[in-house]
């Protein structure tokens, strides 16, 4: 992969791919949306915001602002989108922090979570540099930190009342996860 993803990224024998979103993912990714009450970055309450998704859509694949969003497919749809985040001025140069989300529950527990953060992090030290990926989860949230395990990722700690009350669903304690560019390099094999 170059910096900019055109095409599509599958490991071999996984059900699920990263891809760019493209335009006529508009319709599908709305209605996975509603499905799992998800609400864009970008958009304020009331749902999914058709003109937030045309955003996201209109600039994935590409860092832009310190951001990059992709989308995941499975069975030919998007599912869930990926992000990572390297906001300048905020982190070192060279290091990420990962976001994801699959929509409808549905599609959740089937494996494309962990092929999406391995695939999302092979892209960021492979493609663009990165000397060390990461991502921040809330401690109750079982899947993604098992996600994240499967992904090669390591628990490095707790990040105590991290999140405001009203967005937490237990506590707001969060565990910090990561991986450098020295440990995807030695164990890189499987998502190669
Ligand atoms: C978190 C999330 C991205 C994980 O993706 P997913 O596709 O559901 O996860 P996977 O199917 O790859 O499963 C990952 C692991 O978690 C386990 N798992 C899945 N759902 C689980 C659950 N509800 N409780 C406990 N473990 C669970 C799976 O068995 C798997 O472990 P295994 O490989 O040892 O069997 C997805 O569930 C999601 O979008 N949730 C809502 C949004 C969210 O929490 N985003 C992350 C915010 S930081």
């Amino acid at each position: 992969m170059s910096a900019r993803v055109s095409g599509r990224a599958q490991r071999p024998g996984s059900r699920a791919a990263l891809r760019p979103f493209v335009a006529d993912d508009l319709e599908p990714v709305l209605a996975a949306m509603r499905a799992g009450e998800t609400v864009p970055a970008g958009a304020r309450g009331g749902g999914p915001s058709r003109e937030a998704v045309r955003r996201m859509i209109a600039s994935s694949g590409e860092l832009l602002a310190g951001r990059l969003e992709l989308a995941i497919e499975a069975e030919g749809r998007p599912v869930g989108v990926v992000e990572a985040r390297a906001p300048r001025g905020a982190f070192p140069p060279g290091v990420f922090e990962l976001g994801i989300q699959v929509w409808d529950p549905r599609d959740r527990g089937r494996g494309h979570g962990t092929q999406a953060v391995a695939l999302l992090a092979a892209h960021l030290f492979g493609g663009l540099g990165a000397r060390r990926v990461q991502a921040v989860t809330e401690v109750g949230n079982a899947a993604m930190r098992r996600a994240l395990e499967r992904a090669g990722f390591r628990m490095e700690g707790v990040l105590r009342g991290f999140l405001p009350p009203e967005t937490a669903a237990g506590t707001g304690d969060c565990a910090v996860y990561g991986i450098t560019n020295d440990e995807w390099e030695n164990d890189r094999e499987p998502w190669t």
